[in-house]
């Protein structure tokens, strides 16, 4: 008990020296929800031939270290290190009970052979690729029905050398859907800690089919340019935490989903018990969003102290006709915003389907959300509130919203189809939202 008594101890003098006195010292965050495994067994990319001078592609080495893991299977499992250094290399699979290890100045980079890319299935629950009909070229790192797995190390980086994939996309050449740079996949057990994801094809961070996943503490960087370039996409997924990152990219910073019309309606896996903090960056689209691909239900949402700058939107909760399912019991607290041009954004009418199959009469159904504490500085439109005709969003509550422009204009919210409720909200709410106790 005495020495448990003497480690609190430290940690708490720990944390506090490490924090300084502005901030909580009862910081909450996801370490220990997975276990971090400390890895009986390291093996080095070097030991099965890899060279790390940027040129050599490094393909099999890295196939054939992770079937030795997968095949060996030493009680514990195995680490294997990526040395400092530049690793070019094909799309590879992570087997279970692996930590995949980035030491300070190690980059795995993907080779840019876009005509040999490997295809993989659409997902079930989106029926196709999300931009181009048919399969999909298979994400740079791929987690298929794995778990125990630890992406971590020294900061190294993760390069999906996106920009030719960019380009196939903003000439109209591109065949199937982009690879994302990282995608779990049927998995559990995550972590991903200390790495920095750089020019993703497509979305960096895509874990869908997934529970117990902890991203922390990583980089996500694209430029404000780039097609599609999301941060991280939890995806009928459960008990997911995101915390402690900075993103900044071409599309939304996080983004949460459960499939797309038709398809997720029958796929029916919900997004649910996710966790966003102290998350920081800046987007020409939304810091953080809930659809609008929502179809398989999106409840239990956490979102705190986010910090979104030089960005499109701030909050986002975009849905449509047809995709059904639903987006309840959301909590978004703690958000600041400066030079963000739409503050708060909820609406319908995203208009864009899989195919022409979609139900017309899957009326998603959007309620209980709340959004407290909300500081933002240099906002062109500070809120809208867009419902589904017949089909209002309900128990949508705004408290302690500030939201101010740049040269002093007070410009109204714009609300449709709502209900629900206003305390100390400015400028002053939709008359939709009751309760309002402001006059902004
Ligand atoms: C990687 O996993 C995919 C399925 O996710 C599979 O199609 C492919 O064959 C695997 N590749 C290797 C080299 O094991
Ligand atoms: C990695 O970056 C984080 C900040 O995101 C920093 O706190 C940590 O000290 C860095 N670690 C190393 C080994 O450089
Ligand atoms: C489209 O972009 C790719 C990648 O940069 C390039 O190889 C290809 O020639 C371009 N095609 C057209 C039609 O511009
Ligand atoms: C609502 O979501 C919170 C997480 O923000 C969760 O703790 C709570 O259990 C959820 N409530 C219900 C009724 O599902």
């Amino acid at each position: 008990m005495e020495i448990m008594q003497k480690l609190q101890f430290f940690f708490f003098v720990f944390t506090f020296l490490a924090l300084g006195f502005e901030d909580t010292l009862a910081l909450t965050t996801c370490s220990g929800t997975v276990p971090m495994k400390y890895r009986k067994e390291t093996i080095s990319i070097e030991d099965y031939g890899a060279v790390g001078d940027g040129r050599t592609v490094n393909t099999w080495s890295f196939q054939k270290a992770i079937y030795r893991i997968k095949h060996l299977r030493r009680r514990g499992g195995t680490l294997l290190y990526v040395p400092p250094g530049v690793w070019l290399t094909g799309s590879f699979n992570l087997t279970s009970h692996m930590t995949l290890f980035l030491a300070k100045g190690a980059t795995i980079k993907a080779v840019q052979d876009t005509e040999n890319w490997a295809l993989v299935d659409p997902l079930p629950s989106y029926g196709r690729g999300r931009e181009r009909p048919g399969g999909r070229y298979m994400s740079f790192i791929n987690a298929d029905r794995i778990h125990d797995v630890i992406i971590t190390g020294e900061n190294g980086t993760i390069d999906g050398q996106g920009g030719v994939w960019w380009d196939l996309w903003r000439n109209q050449t591109l065949v199937y859907n982009r690879p994302n740079l990282i995608e779990l996949m049927h998995s559990k057990d995550i972590i991903i800690s200390n790495v920095i994801f750089k020019n993703s094809p497509f979305w960096n961070i895509h874990p869908v089919y997934c529970t117990n996943v902890v991203i922390q503490h990583v980089a996500i960087l694209a430029p404000h340019d780039s097609p599609n370039t999301d941060g991280i996409d939890p995806d009928s997924s459960n008990n997911i935490c995101i915390e402690d990152s900075y993103i900044s990219t071409g599309d939304d910073l996080v983004s949460i989903k459960s499939g797309w019309d038709e398809y997720g309606i029958s796929y029916g896996r919900p997004s649910h018990d996710i966790t966003i903090r102290r998350i920081k960056g800046s987007t020409p689209f939304a810091g953080v969003s809930i659809g609008s691909e929502a179809s398989g239900g999106v409840h239990s949402i956490l979102m705190e102290n986010i910090n979104i700058y030089n960005s499109g939107i701030g909050v986002h909760i975009k849905t449509e006709v047809g995709r059904g399912g639903y987006i309840k019991n959301v909590t978004i607290s703690g958000v600041n915003l400066y030079d963000v041009h739409h503050g708060i954004k909820i609406n319908g009418g995203s208009n864009d389907h899989p195919d022409n199959k979609y139900d017309p009469n899957a009326i998603p159904d959007v309620r209980d959300i709340s959004i407290k504490n909300v500081w933002g500085v240099n906002i062109e439109r500070p809120g809208s509130i867009t419902g589904i005709k017949d089909r209002p969003f309900t128990g949508i509550c705004l408290s302690n919203v500030k939201l101010w422009t740049a040269n002093g204009d007070v410009i109204p919210w714009k609300c449709t189809d709502v209900s629900g409720c206003a305390i100390d909200v400015r400028p002053r709410p939709c008359t939709e939202l009751t309760g309002s106790s402001t006059v902004g």
